[in-house]
């Protein structure tokens, strides 16, 4: 069954722009990226959208869907009303480029200011040991497909664009409890998830977990646990007095 929906969408380049109201065909089973393709091939033959694969799994078309984080390739027309206005925004943290595209180079600059994961240096691939509860921890982390939901909806950085230099956002400071976490990586991560990735800027608003399509839970399984470990550097007394003595 076919029917015609109310699309109102994101136009603008160059830090200007305005919602465009359209009316679209929308068929049975077809998702908002599908809408978004109809109207560039029968209305707006240059609106701009980014997307790759269609099954959730590039995170490249991270759009804003009525006011939410969403991938537009998984989100069905099925879950809105035939009536609804529906509202497509550019992802808000990030600047836009044109129309739904957004500059998500932010990301990119985090992910280069971690260091990479660090074995020992006796150690050589093919010889690491690890016990399946560590594999399973990291998998978990694994499984992000770098659409970059989570940093965008962070209200650190949403609403506050002074604390992005001094803040990894969720996805990142995800992956260096991660590394922190791994048996055989040797870096001493805690005080530079502190001090220079801002973990402490994290009030456990969740947000982040509740947008990201993998279901990976970042708050409780990578931000809280990393937290901790921070804390219990502080406040470990043996830690607290190795720390006085070799920092003398
Ligand atoms: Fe996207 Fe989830 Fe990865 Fe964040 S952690 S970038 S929301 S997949
Ligand atoms: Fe932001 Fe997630 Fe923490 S939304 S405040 S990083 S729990
Ligand atoms: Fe790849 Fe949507 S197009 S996740």
């Amino acid at each position: 069954m076919s029917y015609k929906a109310k699309f109102r969408v994101w136009r603008g380049e160059g830090g200007e722009g305005r919602l465009e109201d359209f009316t679209v065909e929308v068929n049975e089973g077809e998702v908002v990226l599908d809408i978004i393709h109809r109207l560039q091939a029968t209305q707006a033959p240059d609106l701009a959208v980014r997307w790759n694969c269609k099954a959730g799994k590039c995170g490249s078309c991270s759009m804003e869907i009525n006011g939410k984080p969403r991938l537009g390739c998984m989100t069905r027309m099925s879950t809105f009303t035939e009536d609804e206005t529906i509202t497509v925004t550019p992802m808000r943290t990030f600047p836009v480029i044109k129309d739904l595209v957004t500059d998500v180079s932010f990301n990119y600059t985090k992910a280069r200011e971690i260091p990479s994961f660090t074995p020992p240096a006796d150690v050589k691939p093919g010889e690491y040991r690890m016990q399946q509860i560590d594999v399973e921890r990291s998998q978990e982390f694994r499984k992000c497909i770098e659409c970059f939901m989570c940093n965008n909806v962070c209200h650190v950085i949403r609403d506050h664009e002074e604390n992005k230099p001094g803040f990894a956002g969720p996805r990142f400071l995800m992956r260096i409890a991660e590394l922190d976490m791994h048996p055989y990586d040797v870096v001493d991560r805690k005080d530079s998830a502190q001090e220079e990735h801002g973990l402490g800027y994290c009030n456990i608003t969740k947000c982040c977990t509740e947008v990201c399509p993998e279901h990976i839970k970042i708050t409780d399984n990578a931000l809280i646990p990393m937290k901790e470990r921070v804390v219990d550097r502080k406040y470990d007394p043996l830690v607290w007095l190795g720390n006085k003595i070799f920092k003398r």
